[in-house]
């Protein structure tokens, strides 16, 4: 058999071989900074991290992004007994494609504009110095594949002129690609100003503002805000005055049909359904509390699993708002975003198979990057993507949309 490599690793390699020198110096300046060094005083030492502003509980903001990093990195975080569901699906083969591997296009369009693929790049981090170093990554690699970025929650920036750099930068390392702000629902329940409104927007010139839904993050983290009254209203009066598209995404819980609903009648244009399968948030926060408090002591034992794992799969919530999108037909211009779990080209695929705009991903992106391998993962999910319409007969995005899925019995 020939030894000669196929199209495809050819592909991935050609990305490997330009981004390799890039990733590897960035990789050592990462490794160097001042993050990894906090990181280790605070697990080994047990040490509270100082600067920033306090929490209710004494915490600081900027220990609590750390420590979201690092055990998102390290920790086993992963949903367990509750899956994306995307693995009950598989395409229908076409044994007569009639097109060419390499012409598969994968560009599509997100909010009305052009972009490279239909991957996104979940919201994490920024709101303290060490998070402009990942930033600056993450935006790197968003310009390269001319794909949208969402950045963490911007709360810090509002509250701290001195950690704004750590979101400005993002702006400067990916100045043509769609970049949206972030902002989480106990923020926009309390009625965000305008002059927050502006200052988000501004920082990162965003094409957009994302709210998220955390109400089992917040019920698990040791100093969560569990008011999610009022929310829904104020959502209502943030669309209705904010220049720019409001998205609406959950971060592993999923958003069920009937919330997204009522997320649409209040405004919302683009919903990223974050659903169960993935990165479980109540898990990485469960971490925080039994660092602190020695153990769980909250919730009863034979509750706590099922809590840990709450969530509706990420397949479910595509399926679902794909019917509630059928049913409703003033509902057609609002655009899916398949979230939660994705880590690869057959899970994007799968997504816009079961009516998503694009995917997203964030945990495995994150660790990529921190592998030195963050193009080369994501070239590697865009060739499995090309992969799936080669094998499905379509040449365009809008052609993958309309091929058939086998449910698996
Ligand atoms: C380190 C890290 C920090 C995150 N911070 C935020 C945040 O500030 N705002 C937000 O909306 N989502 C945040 N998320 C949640 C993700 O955007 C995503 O919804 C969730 O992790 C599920 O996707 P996944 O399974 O691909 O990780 C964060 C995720 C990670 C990994």
């Amino acid at each position: 058999m020939s030894k000669r490599s196929t199209p495809l690793q050819n592909n991935v390699k050609t990305v490997n071989q330009s981004l390799l020198l890039l990733c590897t110096h960035e990789y050592d300046i990462y490794c160097r900074t001042e993050f990894y060094n906090i990181q280790r005083q605070h697990i080994l030492q047990k040490k509270p991290i100082r600067g920033g502003m306090n929490d209710r509980k004494g915490n600081t903001i900027v220990e609590r992004k750390h420590s979201h990093v690092e055990i998102c990195l390290h920790g086993d975080v992963a949903f367990e007994g509750n899956t994306t569901g995307f693995e009950r699906f598989q395409f229908e083969h076409n044994a007569l494609p009639e097109i060419a591997f390499r012409d598969a296009d994968i560009s599509t369009t997100f909010l009305g504009r052009k972009i490279g693929a239909p991957l996104m790049i979940s919201s994490m981090t920024g709101g303290y110095s060490e998070a402009a170093t990942l930033n600056r990554r993450l935006a790197e690699a968003a310009e390269h594949f001319n794909i949208p970025l969402g950045v963490g929650s911007m709360r810090q920036a509002l509250d701290n002129h001195s950690h704004r750099e750590s979101f400005a930068v993002v702006r400067k390392y990916a100045p043509t690609v769609q970049i949206f702000a972030n902002i989480g629902a106990p923020e926009i329940a309390k009625k965000l100003t305008e002059s927050n409104i502006t200052t988000m927007l501004e920082l990162l010139k965003a094409d957009g503002l994302i709210v998220h839904l955390n109400a089992a993050q917040e019920l698990f983290q040791p100093e969560g805000n569990t008011d999610f009254r009022h929310v829904l209203e104020q959502l209502t009066l943030l669309t209705a005055t904010i220049p720019v598209p409001v998205i609406v995404k959950e971060v592993g819980c999923g958003i069920s049909a009937s919330t997204a609903r009522q997320l649409i009648e209040a405004g919302v244009k683009v919903i990223d359904v974050a659903g169960a399968g993935g990165s479980s948030w109540q898990k990485v926060e469960e971490i925080r509390y039994t660092r602190q408090y020695g153990q769980e002591n909250r919730f009863s034992l034979p509750a706590l699993e099922e809590l840990l794992n709450w969530g509706i799969p990420t397949a479910k919530c595509l399926l679902d708002i794909q019917a509630l999108k059928r049913e409703r037909p003033g509902f057609s211009a609002i655009e899916i975003i398949a979230s939660g779990g994705i880590q690869s080209g057959t899970d994007i695929a799968k997504s816009l198979a079961l009516g998503a705009q694009l995917a997203a991903s964030a945990r495995h992106i994150l660790k990529a990057l921190h592998e030195r391998a963050l193009e080369e993962t994501i070239a590697s999910w865009l060739n499995d993507l090309r992969a799936v319409m080669f094998l499905t007969g379509a040449a365009t995005i809008e052609e993958l949309r309309h091929k058939p899925l086998i449910t698996k019995p």
